[in-house]
């Protein structure tokens, strides 16, 4: 594979060491005991899937209760226990199995060097670009690919990409021929393939910013024959004011927050309003609590997000909103509450 080495800006913490550098966690008050029960519930739950899968059983049921499981475990177990015990689930032998599954397995590889990269998303999405990768899945793959891929926060994806898409439609219906739209950490920028503005040449500008220059290249692949210009740039970038885009009607970050701690997550919020024209609306997603995949993207998947409350994109929306300008805010939830949205809409 032809791997260009990604350098990170270090805003968003994007690899399991990064999370694990900054976010630091007390140990509970009885570590030991809840370690030593935690460790019996997890060899028993692993040395039985293992088992199943040895015997064939069916893959579906199997990883079902392992979900669930890890989701229940997680909740139970203090959060110091649980991430003991995740490098000793990755360990298992029972992985090799999970990891048939092309959506685990380009996580848990990661071939861009991060953890959530946009062809993660396309195999969710089951893109078109990635259908040999899903062929050439052995049957059990193919199954866990079918669990995975349409699991609530795969679906809460789909959602989301509805989502963007509607916003950008409603902002060029609003603004007309002359809207500008800015995606920051755009992935592969799929929504367009969704909004009618952008593919029947509606807008005046659809900007895509990212730090990968595999994203920038697809998206260039992809759409520049749409009009979308693809920027490789940084968070860091951003704030530090080296790219300055321009201004915009609609600026939206999706898949991005969840890996930015809350002062970045401020400082992102405010220098994009900054790039808002008068009635311009800005547009942050994040996932949020709770997700019943959550044990095992951060086991199997080797995937950690930073998740959000209503009350933390509130508390987000408010250490911006005193700007001089004023703003009609709101949060809302996706189709299955896997994802939550803030918005907040010019009114100068
Ligand atoms: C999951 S994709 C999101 C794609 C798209 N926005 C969506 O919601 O479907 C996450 C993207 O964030 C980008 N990203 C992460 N940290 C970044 C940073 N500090 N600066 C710029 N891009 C970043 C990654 O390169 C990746 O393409």
């Amino acid at each position: 594979m032809n791997q260009i080495k990604l350098q990170f800006d270090g805003h968003s913490l994007i690899t399991p060491k990064q999370i694990a550098d900054e976010i630091s966690v007390e140990k509970a008050d009885n570590f030991d005991s809840q370690l030593a029960s935690g460790k019996g519930e997890v060899a028993l739950l692993l040395e039985l899937a293992r088992q199943q899968f040895d015997r064939n059983d069916n893959p579906t049921a199997i990883i079902d209760r392992i979900t669930l499981s890890l989701h229940d475990l997680r909740g139970r177990l203090h959060q110091s226990v649980w991430l003991e015990l995740v490098p000793l689930i990755q360990n298992h032998p029972v992985t090799a199995y999970f990891l048939e599954d092309p959506v685990t397995r380009w996580s848990w590889d990661k071939p861009r060097g991060y953890s959530g990269d946009a062809s993660l998303l396309d195999l969710i999405y089951r893109h078109e670009c990635v259908s040999d990768m899903i062929a050439a899945a052995s049957e059990r793959g193919k199954a866990l690919f079918e669990y995975t891929s349409t699991a609530p926060s795969s679906q809460a994806n789909w959602d989301r990409r509805d989502i963007l898409a509607r916003f950008v439609d409603e902002v060029a219906a609003e603004k007309g021929p002359e809207t500008e739209v800015l995606s920051i950490a755009a992935g592969h920028l799929r929504e367009v393939e969704c909004s009618e503005a952008a593919k029947s040449g509606g807008l005046k500008r659809y900007v895509a910013l990212d730090q990968d220059p595999v994203s920038i290249g697809t998206i260039t692949r992809d759409y520049a024959k749409m009009g979308v210009e693809a920027i490789d740039g940084s968070v860091r970038q951003i704030l530090a004011k080296r790219i300055e885009p321009g201004q915009f009607d609609l600026v939206y970050a999706s898949g991005l927050y969840d890996y930015l701690v809350d002062k970045v997550a401020i400082k992102l919020t405010q220098r994009a309003l900054d790039m808002l024209k008068p009635g311009g609306t800005f547009l942050f997603a994040n996932y949020s609590y709770p997700i019943v995949v959550d044990g095992y993207i951060e086991t199997f998947m080797n995937w950690q997000l930073l998740l959000r409350s209503e009350a933390d994109m509130w508390n987000i929306i408010n250490a911006c909103k005193d700007d001089g300008h004023d703003y009609e805010t709101s949060v809302f939830f996706g189709k299955n509450r896997n994802i939550v949205y803030g918005v907040m809409k010019r009114k100068d």
